[in-house]
């Protein structure tokens, strides 16, 4: 199938020709990354919910009706907290960690609400002109580098940066600021619980509780000063749900996106019919768009099971672990037509890429934004390129899914 990282071995590893992901999935094991889409097929048809004893017990269901299910049924399950690890969130603190991610309702609604405008289409609009500065000066840096005859990684020379600088220029702090958001997000999504050790003044919450501080002394047109001044019931936000907040915009606005723009870019580099197709019709840029969106969504979330409850043919007991794999949801065959063949003129798609439900992405006037501007700038720049080497692509692990490492060869392909 097309939406696979062609070329990867996921026999190599002794654990894995044993492993039965129906009875002991691992979603952070490499194997499970490079091939989750034929993973999720076949439980579709044997499970369709998998399960695993690792991480105090997991469930994994695999079909759009059960995806759909548990993320509208927020009496059963909870968001307190939204990335699987060892450890259980405190059950008592009422807005969670990130809010409104993190938080059920009714507080849920209170917190969304006072974000709707900074993400509306009008407030999201006036970021196009900096992005679209910001793709093209990394596409000047790879054109140079491309001249002095250096490899070119389509990931980390380009996707991985734009909504490091998005986000940094949302929030109103330094550009240099982006690497050390990136190392933030590895430790939270791909090594989540195994950083309990290190020195306070080196993790996220000590960088935003600085900045926040700064802002409180200097007001600015930025959105940590938005939220400053934002209030609920006539009372400023408390500094936990500031940080909380502008934490969770780092989470989710980064890998997310930086993924879904590696993930088409990782498509046209591997389909040269429908990227002449784009370099030809433009303006399809955006259909293609919502179709790279449903066939490589890149956002899997958690719940916890709030009260125990029947899934399919499965029951699930409070306190367990349950994954929302939208990327499964989105290649249900039950719910699109020719839901394994990517067609980028594809019209009636209402993906789960964004999710679904309440918690539904509140960023995805801005994510479409990004990636309609990354990818329209890289086709104008280099109409024509090509994976180097299949085998070198490398997708992340954990719950965002996208190639982190993509090179590419450019002029070829023609
Ligand atoms: C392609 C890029 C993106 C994808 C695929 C994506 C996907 C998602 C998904 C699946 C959810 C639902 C979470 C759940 O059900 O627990 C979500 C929520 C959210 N996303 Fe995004 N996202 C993207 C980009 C962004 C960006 C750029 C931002 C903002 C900077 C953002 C902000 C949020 C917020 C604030 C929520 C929580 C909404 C709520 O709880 O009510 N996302 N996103």
């Amino acid at each position: 199938m097309s939406v696979v990282a062609p070329g990867t071995d996921t026999d190599s590893d002794t654990e894995n020709e044993t492993r039965d992901w129906a009875t002991d999935f691992d979603h952070t094991d490499p194997a499970y990354a490079a091939a989750a889409p034929e993973i999720w097929a076949d439980l579709r048809q044997r499970c369709p919910v998998a399960h695993t004893e690792e991480f105090g017990g997991a469930w994994l269901p695999t079909r759009h009706a059960d995806v759909s299910a548990i993320a509208h049924d927020t009496e059963h399950f909870s968001s307190r907290s939204i990335i699987v690890s060892p450890f259980r969130p405190d059950a008592s603190a009422p807005i969670g960690y990130a809010p409104p991610i993190t938080s059920d309702p009714p507080f849920h609604e209170i917190a969304r609400r006072l974000l709707l405008p900074a993400f509306s289409p009008k407030a999201v609009a006036v970021l196009a002109e900096p992005t679209r500065v910001f793709c093209r000066e990394l596409l000047d840096a790879i054109d140079t580098r491309h001249a002095a005859g250096e490899p070119i990684d389509a990931a980390i020379d380009y996707a991985q940066h734009i909504p490091v600088r998005v986000i940094a220029h949302l929030l109103g702090v330094p550009q240099e600021d982006g690497d050390r958001f990136r190392t933030f997000i590895h430790r939270i999504m791909e090594r989540p619980g195994q950083f309990s050790n290190l020195d306070p003044e080196e993790t996220m919450w000590f960088y935003l509780f600085q900045v926040v501080e700064e802002r409180r002394r200097e007001r600015r047109d930025d959105l940590i000063s938005f939220l400053l001044d934002a209030e609920i019931d006539s009372v400023p936000l408390g500094s936990d749900h500031v940080i909380g907040t502008l934490a969770l915009l780092l989470i989710a606005g980064i890998d997310t996106t930086w993924s879904a723009i590696g993930a088409s870019l990782f498509h046209l580099a591997s389909h040269p019919e429908d990227r002449r197709r784009l370099v030809a019709e433009p303006e399809l840029i955006p259909t293609a768009i919502e179709e790279f969106l449903r066939a490589y969504a890149p956002v899997t979330m958690a719940r916890i099971v709030a009260k125990d409850v029947e899934i399919g043919d499965v029951t699930m007991t409070e306190g367990d672990w349950v994954l929302l794999p939208f990327p499964a949801a989105n290649l249900d065959p039950d719910a699109f037509e020719d839901a394994d063949r990517v067609l980028i003129d594809r019209t009636k798609n209402r993906h789960a890429a964004f999710g679904l439900g309440i918690h539904r992405c509140l960023g995805s006037n801005l994510a479409r934004l990004e990636l309609t501007i990354a990818v329209q700038e890289w086709l104008a720049r280099f109409g024509e390129f090509e994976l180097a080497d299949p085998a070198a692509v490398r997708w992340s692990t954990g719950q965002v899914r996208g190639p982190r490492e993509l090179p590419v060869v450019i002029g070829a392909g023609r």
